[in-house]
């Protein structure tokens, strides 16, 4: 079985974009690899964020996942500080990526904007995310398209290692999913759906109760020519709802578009979709906020399983560098 590894930011309510984009098919992930998904708290350390909110997110997340359908019977979820060899392992990386690549990084470019107060961990954001990946000899990593580049990156390191030091690490590979890869921001369909860069109206979250998601979607942008069509260039904002109503029901966003004749009945099937789609979720989500030392025994006996597989990683890596054991 193939070893799949992603990871996710705590960053508090996850969207329609982390759930249709990813996580919904990390559970998928879950029944036919190896599946190891890690809550990335180090990484959140990246940009300013208040120790009390991050905290909260964290164990948010896990419970978010776990409502989604991530089972600790069938994959590893686990808390990235949670398991030391994380940072052990980015130093010696960070001693085999080169300054000039990570500059080259757009995210970087993007986020630090070339400001010198910009923090040396996000700069050095794409090791860690290298070592998260590297530890856990990870043959695929299911990420969206902006992490493509930071993948690239991960094979680049870990092929100049296993040259310099000998066969060390797994080379991954990334998978981009194919269904509802991109979610569009419904006051701006041209952007990705995003909690940190997108508007709060154009940003459906996961946790959203019914009216929230109707007041929203009856919002969304679309055009005046008043077709309902598929066209991602020339009709953004209907694709968008197009491609929403397909990911929410399983069914072909491209056929779909024949269904209706109004942008209005587009836009109420489309939030009865996500009601519908979202409800279980919801419910499981209640469950386990009223379980939280249930959701905590789960990421204990996740970090276990996590942190053997990626110390004995790390220390293949140390001894193939010349660290002495201890
Ligand atoms: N950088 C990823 C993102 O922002 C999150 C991430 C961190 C990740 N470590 C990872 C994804 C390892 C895949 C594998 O989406």
């Amino acid at each position: 079985m193939a070893r799949v590894l992603s990871g996710i930011q705590p960053s508090g309510d996850l969207h329609l974009g982390n759930y249709f984009g990813a996580v919904r098919n990390w559970v998928q992930d879950q029944d036919v690899a190896d599946a190891y998904f890690c809550i990335v708290d180090l990484h959140a350390l990246t940009l300013s964020i208040d120790p009390e909110v991050l905290r909260r997110q964290t164990l948010d997340a896990a419970c978010v996942l776990l409502a989604a359908g991530l089972d600790p019977q069938r994959c590893t979820l686990f808390v990235q500080s949670h398991v030391p060899a994380h940072q052990q392992l980015t130093w010696l990386l960070e001693c085999t990526a080169t300054m000039g690549e990570l500059r080259r990084m757009t995210q970087f470019k993007d986020k630090g904007g070339g400001q010198e107060s910009v923090r040396v961990g996000l700069f050095t954001y794409p090791v860690l995310m290298a070592a998260d990946i590297l530890l856990y000899d990870a043959d695929q990593v299911p990420v969206g398209d902006d992490q493509r580049q930071h993948l690239e990156l991960t094979r680049e390191i870990a092929g100049r290692f296993n040259h310099r030091y000998g066969e060390t690490f797994t080379i991954p590979s990334a998978t981009i999913p194919k269904v509802g890869a991109r979610v569009m921001d419904l006051q701006a369909p041209e952007r990705k759906m995003s909690k940190s860069s997108g508007s709060p109206l154009g940003t459906v979250g996961i946790m959203d109760p019914p009216a929230e998601i109707i007041r929203k979607v009856k919002k969304a942008v679309t055009d005046t020519d008043g077709i309902v069509a598929w066209d991602p260039a020339g009709k953004p904002g209907v694709t968008n709802l197009l491609s929403l109503l397909g990911a929410a029901t399983g069914q072909d966003p491209t056929t779909l578009a024949e269904d209706y004749q109004r942008y209005g009945d587009l836009k109420g099937a489309v939030s009865e979709a996500l009601i519908e789609a979202l409800a279980p979720l919801q419910a499981r989500y209640a469950e386990l906020q009223a379980d939280l030392s249930g959701v905590i025994d789960i990421l204990r006996a996740g970090s276990d399983q996590a942190s053997s597989v990626a110390s004995s990683t790390y220390l293949r890596a140390a001894d193939a560098v010349g660290l002495l054991r201890p």
